[in-house]
């Protein structure tokens, strides 16, 4: 079937996954037609959502359902034991090479269910419903599967396709405003590297969440202003995927702020109470100390950290970084991205325009301290 209206993720020429958009849940059920059996795997947090489209499925396609499991979706239970937990799921209930499994939830969920249907029985076809922002502009596009192992993050997996990933703004209603701010960052860390050919998409993302922000009138009010966003951050992250699906090269730029954001993740999860910090606010913090390494190499124009400060705070996400330097130093260095001693930093030139600068930790700190001690 021609779907004119969706993002392709394209491999020698070939589309290998599709990003769908839709007002509301029940766009995504002509896009199960050629599937067996429906599998459905959710974050227990999403129960609604999840339950919602398997009624659907049970009562509109009773020969298509397959069933439904629920997991624990947090960085804890992010591991190959939840993994196995889903894959017995798919063979107790006979999930075989036709049949769809459908991962509901965050990026931990759309993980988690893409690695185990990577592996079942050497690989069958999967899907998701993102439910959160984050996950909606990042995390469940690309191909990026796995689990944490050991005390290292995402440490296992592979990169396999989903054959789909439907965007739609009805399960955005249910975040807490922490997590749908968190999800801001990625939207905004997108606009920063590609912001449109109109060069305008960085400024009406920082409008709308702004919006969404001080009114808390809720986000349905402004799904019709944030879903055209959400698609355009998810092309952008495409049209990278089908260029460098493998990381090479350009698909480094999506880790803009990443290599300092795990470093505050660890810190945050070793530090007592208190210093609790979501990925996405993390991002935020290490996008901003991106942009200082850059203007302390003299890449960025000079008033990038301050300006991205400001829209920041205006949309509601941190953007200090709660720890030292110092800290940070040993935290960066275990990195899984580190090449022996070298991290290719992701640096903002200008909103809409990024480059990758190879740097050891040392150097990168040193000119961030002495930006910090500069201005
Ligand atoms: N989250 C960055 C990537 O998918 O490459």
């Amino acid at each position: 079937m021609e779907r004119h209206n969706d993002i392709e993720i394209i491999e020698d020429g070939k589309v290998i996954s599709r990003i769908v958009k839709g007002a509301h849940l029940d766009g995504i059920f002509p896009l199960l037609a050629p599937y067996g059996k429906i599998f459905v795997v959710h974050d227990s947090s999403v129960s609604p959502i999840a339950e919602k489209v398997s009624s659907y499925l049970e009562e509109s396609f009773p020969a298509k359902f397959g069933g439904i499991v629920s997991i624990e979706a947090t960085e804890k239970s992010k591991n190959i034991d939840t993994v196995l937990d889903i894959c017995s799921f798919l063979l107790e209930n006979k999930a075989d090479r036709n049949s769809l499994v459908l991962g509901i939830g965050g990026g931990i969920t759309t993980d988690m269910t893409g690695f185990a249907a990577s592996v079942y029985k050497r690989g069958v076809h999967f899907a998701f419903i993102p439910t959160t922002l984050l996950s909606q502009v990042d995390a469940a596009i690309g191909g990026k599967t796995g689990v944490n192992f050991l005390h290292f993050k995402n440490m296992l997996g592979v990169i396999r396709q989903p054959d789909f990933t439907f965007l739609c703004p009805e399960p955005l209603e249910t975040l807490s405003e922490r997590d749908f701010v968190s999800g801001s960052a990625e939207m905004l860390k997108t606009f920063i590297l590609d912001n449109g050919p109109e060069d305008n998409w960085y400024g009406q993302a920082c409008s709308v969440l702004e919006k969404i922000h001080s009114h808390k009138d809720g986000i349905s009010t402004y799904s019709k202003e944030l879903l055209p966003l959400i698609f355009a951050a998810a092309s952008v992250k495409a049209g990278v995927v089908s260029r460098d699906q493998f990381e090479k090269g350009e698909r480094r730029l999506l880790n803009l702020g990443h290599t300092f954001a795990h470093a505050i993740e660890h810190l945050a999860s070793n530090a007592t109470e208190g210093k609790g910090i979501t990925h996405g606010e993390a991002v935020a913090m290490g996008i901003v100390l991106a942009a200082e390494l850059s203007s302390s190499l003299g890449i960025s124009e000079a008033e990038l950290p301050e300006r991205l400060k400001e829209d920041f705070e205006k949309v509601g996400l941190p953007y200090e970084c709660p720890f030292t330097l110092e800290a940070m130093k040993d935290a960066m260095s275990i990195d899984k991205k580190a090449e022996g001693n070298i991290i290719h930093f992701i640096l903002p030139e200008k909103i809409g325009h990024a480059l990758i600068k190879d740097l050891t930790v040392e150097e990168a700190i040193d000119l961030i301290s002495k930006h910090t001690f500069d201005i």
